[in-house]
Parts: structure tokens; sequence; C-alpha cells
């Protein structure tokens, strides 16, 4: 096994899957049974998951919403996507403890690391809602900020393309895929991995990242064995 903690970070977007609207049981069902599939190999796991298949903070601001505003209601969409991975992991057997950045002990634990690392050590996979707690703050960078805190290895970040692409390859056929990149050249080349607060915190702390399609079957339970899929960035 290449990695024995990972920060896995999904897309809310993705979980839209064939609806166009919120969360599409059978795409969280696949993705439940892929990480189920690491889980199995005795990786420690830890989840990060966005929130724009419901609500988007910026998107808002741009029709009138105050960002602040928004920005909260987009942290309380992740944690309706956090819930729903949770229960679909819990489904299939896989134990789960679900933190939130903003309390709301009702409905889960509040985010404490010692806690979560605890957890993690008992073979849970922890689930971080709410993002960072603030505004102004994308899921990548709360992603990565917990990463760094639960001292994962690295930072899988999974997407519908299969790596980081010279330019966009849904829009450019002669699109090239990188193998590896190092955090110099993502800011000599100006492409797009993360957002720059979370891509600079990944750099400051050495974190790693993999960029990878989640979409593919076997894809993630390949790369924690140690194949190379997607594209690596790094030191
Ligand atoms: P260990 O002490 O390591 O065994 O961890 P544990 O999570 O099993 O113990 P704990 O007694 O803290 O938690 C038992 C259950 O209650 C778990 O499912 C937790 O997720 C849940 N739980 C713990 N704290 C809170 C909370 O503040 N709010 C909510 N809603 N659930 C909580």
């Amino acid at each position: 096994m290449a990695f024995k903690r990972i920060l896995l970070k999904l897309s809310g977007e993705a979980l839209i899957g064939q609806k166009g609207f919120g969360i599409d049981q059978t795409r969280l069902s696949e993705y439940a049974q892929e990480i189920k599939s690491v889980y199995n190999s005795g990786c420690q796991i830890a989840i990060v998951i966005g929130g724009g298949n419901i609500f988007r903070g910026l998107q808002a601001e741009k029709g009138g919403m105050d960002r602040v505003h928004g920005d909260y209601m987009g942290m309380l969409a992740t944690v309706i996507n956090s819930m729903a991975i949770q229960s679909a992991l819990e489904r299939i057997g896989v134990p789960t403890r679900l933190q939130s950045a903003i309390k709301m002990e009702q409905i889960c634990e509040p985010f404490i690391r010692r806690k979560a690392v605890r957890h993690l050590e008992k073979n849970r996979v922890v689930i971080f809602g709410a993002g960072t707690g603030n505004p102004y703050f994308t899921t990548d960078t709360a992603a990565t900020l917990r990463a760094i805190e639960i001292e994962a290895e690295v930072i899988l970040k999974g997407t519908r393309v299969d790596g980081i692409y010279s330019s966009d390859p849904e829009k450019n056929a002669d699109a090239v895929k990188f193998e590896t990149l190092s955090f110099d050249d993502v800011y000599a080349k100006g492409i797009e991995v993360m957002d720059m607060t979370a891509f600079t915190l990944c750099k400051e702390n050495k974190l790693p990242i993999i960029v990878f399609n989640m979409n593919a079957y076997g894809n993630l339970k390949a790369l924690v064995e140690g194949k190379k899929i997607g594209t690596l960035v790094t030191m």
C-alpha cells in the first residue's frame, strides 16, 4: 500500500450523477463502494466533500446575496452531502464519524483534531463537514487544512477528468495530460489545480496532491495501492 492515511476530496457536483440537482443515490452508492474497497485494504481515510450540487456561495453573490451569508449556506450544503456519504458508507458496513466545523451537536460531533485522529486509528472513516467554518474559504482549502492537521500523506482530489491537462480537455482536443508537476510548474504555467489559498497551503506544508478521475471504477483503490493514476503534484 502506497498510502496509510489519505484525505479524499470529493466534489459535491459529482453527486448529481444522472440527476439534474441534489444527490443521485446510485452515484452515492458507487462512491461508497469505492471508498469501502480502500477501507478494506487497511488505509485510513478522511473525506471532505463540497456542496456545489446544492448551493454555491459565489454564484449566490452574483445574484445579489451577501457573500458571507452565501458561504455559510454553502457550508451547510457540505454537511448535507457529508451526512449522505456517512449514511451510504454505514449502510455497507463501514464505520464512520462525522465532524463539523460549525457546531450542530444534534447531528454530528464538533471538529476536534485529536478525536479525529483517534477515530482514524480505530479504523473509522472520518468525514469533515462545514468546510473550515469560515466564509471566503473553499472546500479545497478545508480539505487541505484537515489533511495537514491529521497528517495525511496525500490529498486525493477526485474529479470527473483523469488528471491535470495543459488546457481544458473538455474544450480543447489537443490538451495534454501531465503525469507529474511540481508546485512551481503549476504557478509558472498558470494551471488551476485548486484555488490559490488551498494550493499554497499544500505547497507550504509539502502535501502532495493527486488529481484523478473518481468516476472510473477501481481508480481510488489502484491509487492507494501505488499505481500511477491521474496527475501528481509534488515538491
Ligand atoms: P471512542 O471513544 O474512541 O470509542 O469514540 P466514539 O466516537 O465511539 O465515542 P463517543 O462516545 O464519543 O461517540 C459515540 C457516538 O456518538 C458516535 O457515533 C459519535 O459520532 C457520536 N457523537 C459523539 N459526540 C457527538 C456530538 O457532539 N454530537 C452528535 N450528534 N453525536 C456525537
